[in-house]
């Protein structure tokens, strides 16, 4: 039963790793609680069209390109004529989605959420009509997520032009694959077509690829994704792109002005960000307002300016990202319930998962010397004992701690398992561990996790092994 004369305690719309694991809260502590998803499968952007096909691509094609192109010949593991069947390829990605997106469902079932299947548009401050039926809730979290951000003059028609849902979906490895914007969606997915055979060339506008990370790790991944074939032209823009039957004509110039060029291209994939989903909710007739960037502001416990309405994941500020969704969704919850739900947004790690993965939590180097005066240590993975061995020598580990109390403000690492080994350091952050705490933690050897040990060594000047 609902409190009063709601059908709901609460409603949350968006049923993406936001929406969907703040509905289970609500509904484990005593709620009655629904979600309405407008999709035909529940899971949002994150299990349908983004973190779990995009992964579901690397690892097949990374498969693909250890056997095609010697990895495993230099083990004397011996593929001869290696051949791609991408149909087989893409129902495996299928499968995987499947399975994830049905997994959500049952939760529901399992926990009593009910799913209101739909478009939610709000008709007042309590009140949302979703698809024929309107409910009225004590609590609405607006959990809506993001899409992809049009780029002018590009338009996506998902055959030469794609965004990132298309290029998950491509029939055939294109020739030639331009990717406009050299962030996470470029570099992941440009990844797979380059591994799968296409020449990929990545159009930047800002001098660097990756913006937002360690100037030092955004520098030695250029230079590892050059060694790969990615061509990577950096401080350009895209000012047009004519498409055609058989490819697609790009008109690009320099970022800070000058001569115009073109690149003929198979397929362009527009990758330069996501904005926030507030368009159509109807957020007027509850009486709230967006920001300049389209998102919904918050507190820190993710109430909005209405009591009674709460926002997490991709449409409020902060790192588009899933696990910030979801430890959202579960501190919505239970604030909700009047619990005290917190999220840490200092230690949100964040990972590429290219190959080598290219991993961060906390400041960059320098951010947290702009703070203050701080310690570097550094450890390359080439002197890792299990990534020499492994045959995986690219990139290092760099520990940032406070020069006077040592505790570790940032962690950075480009490694085969970056994207595993980052979660040492987020938890040895949120505990305020200094960098002699993970130096004098015992790790197992041979491991990639002791080149964070050996970093941090480096902080107060002694490691072992370089
Ligand atoms: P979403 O997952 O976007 O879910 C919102 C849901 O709300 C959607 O299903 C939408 O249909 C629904 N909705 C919207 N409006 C309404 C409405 N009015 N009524 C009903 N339903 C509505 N993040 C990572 O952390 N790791 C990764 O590896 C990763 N890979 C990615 C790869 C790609 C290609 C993309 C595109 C994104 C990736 N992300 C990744 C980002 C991640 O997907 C998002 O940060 C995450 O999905 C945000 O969760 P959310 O719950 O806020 O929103
Ligand atoms: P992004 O913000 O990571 O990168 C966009 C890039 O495009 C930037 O480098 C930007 O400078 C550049 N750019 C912008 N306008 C441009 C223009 N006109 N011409 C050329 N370059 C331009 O955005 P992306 O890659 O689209 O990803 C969107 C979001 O999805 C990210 O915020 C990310 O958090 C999330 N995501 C996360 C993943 C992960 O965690 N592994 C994987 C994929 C996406």
């Amino acid at each position: 039963m609902a409190d009063g004369d709601y059908d709901f305690d609460v409603l949350v719309i968006g049923a993406g790793p936001g929406g969907y694991v703040a509905a289970i809260r609500a509904a484990q502590l005593g709620l009655k609680t629904a979600c309405a998803e407008s999709r035909e499968t529940l899971g949002g952007t994150c299990l349908n069209v983004g973190c779990i096909p995009s992964k579901a691509l690397l690892h097949a094609s990374e498969l693909f390109e250890e056997a095609a192109h010697g990895t495993m010949a230099k083990w004397g593991i011996k593929a001869d004529n290696v051949t791609l069947d991408l149909g087989a390829m893409h129902g495996t990605r299928l499968e995987a989605v499947k399975g994830l997106t049905q997994g959500i469902e049952f939760l529901f079932k399992k926990n009593k959420v009910e799913w209101l299947r739909g478009l939610a548009t709000f008709e007042s401050k309590d009140t949302v009509r979703v698809g024929d039926r309107t409910v009225r809730a004590k609590n609405i979290v607006i959990a809506t997520g993001s899409s992809v951000t049009p780029l002018p003059g590009v338009d996506v028609d998902q055959q030469r032009i794609v965004d990132s849902t298309g290029a998950l979906e491509l029939p055939e490895v294109p020739e030639h694959l331009v990717v406009i914007g050299g962030g996470v969606i470029g570099l992941e997915l440009g990844s797979v077509w380059r591994r799968l055979g296409s020449r990929v060339t990545v159009v930047e506008y800002l001098d660097q690829i990756l913006p937002g990370m360690d100037a030092e790790v955004r520098k030695e991944s250029n230079k590892i994704f050059k060694k790969q074939g990615f061509e990577l032209k950096l401080g350009t823009k895209v000012t047009g792109a004519q498409a055609n039957g058989s490819g697609v004509t790009l008109t690009v110039e320099p970022a800070a002005g000058g001569a115009a060029e073109t690149i003929e291209a198979s397929h362009v994939l527009v990758s330069i960000g996501r904005r926030p989903n507030t368009d159509g909710l109807g957020l007027d007739k509850a009486g709230l307002q967006v920001n300049n960037r389209a998102q919904i502001e918050t507190d820190h416990s993710f109430r909005t300016a209405v009591p009674g309405i709460w926002a997490i994941g991709d449409v409020i500020p902060g790192p588009m990202l899933a696990h910030k969704a979801e430890d959202e969704g579960i501190a919505v919850a239970e604030n909700i319930a009047g619990q005290t739900g917190i999220v840490n947004h200092a230690v949100i790690p964040s990972v590429v998962y290219t190959m080598p993965e290219i991993a961060g939590v906390g400041l960059t180097e320098e951010d947290a010397r702009k703070a203050g005066e701080v310690k570097v240590g550094k450890f390359p993975m080439m002197a890792n004992s299990r990534a020499k061995t492994n045959r995986e020598p690219d990139g290092f580990v760099k520990v940032i701690a406070d020069a006077k109390t040592d505790r570790v403000l940032g962690v950075w690492i480009i490694s085969s398992l970056a994207g595993t080994m980052i979660a040492q350091a987020a938890q040895a952050m949120e505990f305020g561990a200094t960098s002699e705490d993970i130096a004098y933690t015992c790790h197992a050897h041979p491991t990639h996790s002791e080149a964070l040990k050996e970093a941090a060594m480096a902080v107060t000047g002694k490691p072992i092994h370089i």
